[in-house]
């Protein structure tokens, strides 16, 4: 078994070396860290089960690489530490995502207590993790935003069939039109709302761990399967499994999971007897399942058990009514996670948005606000502000323009598939730089950072 990897980040040495002697006793890797941005890079790199984190270090504290760390992987254990350890710092740390904290001077027979513990969780609820962290953002009806008549008239049927138990749906759509908010609202404000809400990502099974993740295994099922594993059909026990991607599955997956919409019974691989299990189905895909059954990669007779019920999300261009609210929201949400104050759009930059083709929808529209939100330094959101590709068909219509491109113009394209956070830091360091002619004090200021992060994160994107 693999053993556990702890990342220790602090600039005190023997801090550092202290966890490394007494963890590599123990039989668990250790890797470390003097600085915050030398912890994150570490593990970017290679990754960790448990961080233990310094607040104190010089550039940036550990306080704020907290949702940095998160960012990298949700589920890492982090260990808050720190030598003026007020309380109000802790709680902090942990409403800013730590998972413990632990204040010094310390000594290890704590540490270990808090080791074993993240280690019985680990291993008491490695399944249950699957659907937790899925249900972190609730959905419901009144969150979705919409000013058309069409949105309308699909939440109307959606309500009813979340009242109408054990129906399958399918929801169809093009991709970042909300399919996923769907069927996590129907699933909020079904009977089954209290009970676990499931995604299974078709297209991401890997064929041959299959059935063991569906269906789970017993104990000595096959070499390695050391205990007995509940699958993803049983782990959703009467709430909602929702099979995302559909339209992705090979034939032999489509015969299995039509045996468990029919039976509605599952078998554990190396198990002899059948589980009934009590399930609503919900699937999404954003290809035409009709065509594919047509030309014969998607079999009929597990469409028809899908579809008793479906419905098709239009695409953004085709609801342009939904623009404006949409972004008047995301504006507002943007707005209080970045703490602006950005009070609207200017009509200028409101017209390119209305007339852009969307072509990833709600979910580019989203990130199209957090990123103009982050860029706007006044009040009102300009053009500038705005990617490229948007603002691309005023540079057709004014030739001219194009060559004198502003030179805060956006280098991300979103076209080209989800930002990463790098590139969006990289750019948004850049134009702080730009905009105060280089100035480091004043560019450090401007972005909320210190001197010495500033130019460790110049350095790092070789800016
Ligand atoms: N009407 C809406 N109101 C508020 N947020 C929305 C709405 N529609 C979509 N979103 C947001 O847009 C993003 C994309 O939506 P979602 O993940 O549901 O799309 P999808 O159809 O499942 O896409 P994919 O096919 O790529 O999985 C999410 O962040 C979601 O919260
Ligand atoms: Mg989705």
């Amino acid at each position: 078994m693999k053993s556990l990897r702890v990342l220790v980040i602090d600039d005190e040495k023997l801090i550092r070396w202290s966890f490394e002697k007494q963890l590599e006793s123990k039989g668990y890797e250790v890797i470390s860290a003097e600085s915050a941005e030398e912890g994150l890079e570490l593990f970017k790199r290679k990754g960790a089960d448990l961080i233990f984190l310094d607040n104190h270090m010089s550039g940036m504290f550990g306080i704020e690489l907290i949702p940095l760390l998160r960012a990298v992987d949700e589920s890492v254990g982090i260990v808050f530490m720190t030598a003026f350890g007020t309380i109000d710092m802790a709680v902090e740390a942990m409403k800013g995502g730590a998972s413990e904290y632990v204040s010094k001077p310390f000594n290890f027979d704590e540490i270990n207590v808090i080791i074993d513990g993240f280690k019985k969780k680990l291993s008491l609820d490695n399944e249950l993790q699957v659907f937790r962290r899925q249900q972190k953002e609730e959905f419901t009806f009144q969150n979705i935003i919409h000013a058309s008549p069409k949105i309308t008239e699909i939440i109307t049927i959606s309500k009813k069939l979340a009242q109408t138990d054990a129906t399958s749906i399918l929801i169809l759509g093009e991709s970042g039109t909300g399919k996923d908010v769907f069927a996590r609202s129907i699933h909020n404000e079904s009977k089954r709302k209290d009970k676990p809400f499931v995604t299974i990502v078709c297209s991401s099974l890997p064929d041959a761990l299959l059935e063991s993740e569906l269906y789970g295994h017993e104990k000595g099922a096959f070499t390695g399967a050391v205990a007995m594993k509940k699958g993803l059909f049983e782990i959703a026990e009467g709430g909602t499994v929702f099979l995302d991607e559909i339209g992705e599955i090979n034939q032999e997956v489509q015969v299995k999971l039509l045996n468990v919409l029919e039976n509605r019974m599952v078998r554990r691989v190396g198990g002899s007897r059948d589980i009934q299990i009590d399930v609503r189905i919900i699937a999404a895909t954003n290809r035409n399942l009709k065509e594919a059954v047509e030309k014969k990669t998607f079999r009929k007779d597990l469409y028809y058990r899908l579809k008793v019920f479906q419905f098709s999300l239009p695409p953004l261009k085709e609801r342009p009514e939904d623009v404006p609210v949409l972004l008047e929201y995301f504006l507002m949400f943007f707005n209080q996670q970045f703490s602006k104050k950005i009070q609207g759009i200017d009509e200028e930059a409101k017209e390119l948005l209305v007339n852009y083709n969307w072509p990833g929808n709600v979910r580019e529209l989203r990130n199209v606000a957090e990123r103009a939100v982050i860029l706007e330094s006044g009040e009102v959101l300009k053009k500038d502000c705005l990617p490229m590709e948007i603002r691309q068909e005023e540079l057709v219509s004014e030739p001219e323009w194009g060559a004198g491109l502003s030179e805060y113009s956006v280098l991300v394209d979103l076209n080209k598939g989800p930002i990463s956070l790098d590139d969006m830091e990289k750019e948004v360091l850049q134009k702080a730089l730009l905009m105060t002619n280089r100035n480091q004090t004043k560019a450090s200021k401007l972005l909320g950072i210190s001197r010495d992060t500033l130019r460790y994160k110049k350095k790092k994107y070789k800016i």
